[in-house]
């Protein structure tokens, strides 16, 4: 085929939708290579993150502005093939905000992505475990900013085992913060302790909510906000993150134990918060102190797989796509 200007066009494997539908609604096809614009670099994908926002921007539940055809996405780990702003071919990068608001995501061989979106993954850290830790820490961390943890506050987490929870957790320790995390599965509950978590709570068994906590995130958005509101301490601040329904607020207990019930999406974040959050990722990774429990290793052609294995429940862990 040939392009506009005359000459051969070039194609890249990508999944893609044509118009938001279900996981069916993925296509693993051509698309033409991307055409980087003004300041944008391109970067081979070394490899993608499946995370639950992805599966509702496919879907349309997420409503934001998609180019089409859209490939799918959101966090992206590769190499600069096609340097910009202050990048240099061959360096190893990562971003977290494609895929929404009018930008393509990066599921496919190469991605056009505006340099300042793109940050340097530190030497060393290798791109699947990378990839899966990236929505799940800059959550974590933007969310903990906005409610302002200090060393030494009780920080209860619910859905310890999963992305969020986990990022939740590791941040936490890593603050000073004493931590309370829960965890249905063996492994899951041991991994929580080698983070240091303070105290974990076996689903599995009878359980309740613990008492005076000055955090509360429930990463799984089953506690119902009576129950979360009741058990915090004065000032405590309860963070939601996933809800799955309506959920009456227990006015009188906000009010009468000075709580605060912050709402919060990561879509949503400033540039200035995601900067900031960019930079503690990389200060964590480089430490060693970001792990995610990465379940599924797919090739890209298997993204609507990976969308199922994420809608049905039975990715126990990150879905990791590679070209
Ligand atoms: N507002 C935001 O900015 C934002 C950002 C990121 C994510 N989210 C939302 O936050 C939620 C969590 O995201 P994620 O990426 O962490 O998902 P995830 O990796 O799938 O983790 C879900 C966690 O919930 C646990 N869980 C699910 N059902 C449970 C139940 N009935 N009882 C006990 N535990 C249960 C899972 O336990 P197992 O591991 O044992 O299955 C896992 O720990 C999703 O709804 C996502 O859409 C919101």
């Amino acid at each position: 085929m040939l392009a506009k200007g005359g000459g051969e066009i070039d194609f890249v494997w990508a999944a893609y939708i044509e118009e938001p539908g279900p996981a069916e609604a993925i296509r693993y096809g051509e698309l033409p290579e991307p055409e980087p614009g003004a300041g944008e670099a391109v970067v081979r994908t070394e490899a993608v993150a499946v995370n639950w926002v992805d599966t509702f921007v496919r879907s349309g539940k997420y409503r934001t502005e998609l180019p089409r055809p859209f490939v799918i996405g959101r966090d992206v780990v590769g190499v600069v093939e096609r340097a910009a702003g202050g990048l240099r071919e061959g360096e190893r990068v990562w971003a977290s905000t494609l895929g929404y608001a009018g930008r393509q995501g990066p599921t496919a061989e190469r991605v056009a992505v505006s340099a300042d979106r793109l940050h340097r993954l530190p030497e060393g850290v290798e791109p699947v475990g990378a990839v899966a830790v990236l929505h799940g820490a800059t959550t974590a961390l933007i969310g903990l900013e906005r409610v302002g943890l200090s060393a030494g506050e009780r920080v209860f987490v619910h859905g310890a085992s999963g992305a969020v929870g986990s990022a939740v957790v590791q941040v936490a320790v890593e603050r000073g913060a004493h931590v309370v995390a829960t965890a249905r599965s063996d492994e899951a509950l041991a991994r929580l302790r080698r983070w240091g978590a303070a105290e974990v709570v076996d689903t599995r068994e009878q359980w309740s909510s613990p008492v005076g906590v000055d955090v509360h995130w429930d990463a799984t958005g089953a506690i119902p906000l009576a129950e979360a509101v009741t058990s915090m301490a004065s000032r405590g601040r309860v963070v939601v993150t996933a809800r799955r329904e309506e959920d009456p607020v227990p006015a009188f207990d906000l009010y009468l134990r000075d709580v605060s019930i912050v709402g919060f999406t990561l879509s949503h974040a400033s540039h200035e918060e995601q900067a900031r959050a960019a930079r503690e990722v990389n200060r964590l990774l480089a430490e060693g102190r970001l792990e995610a429990s990465v379940a599924h290793v797919l090739p890209m052609a298997d993204a609507a797989r990976a969308h199922r294995l994420l809608e049905s429940g039975q990715a126990r862990g990150k879905v990791v796509l590679v070209p």
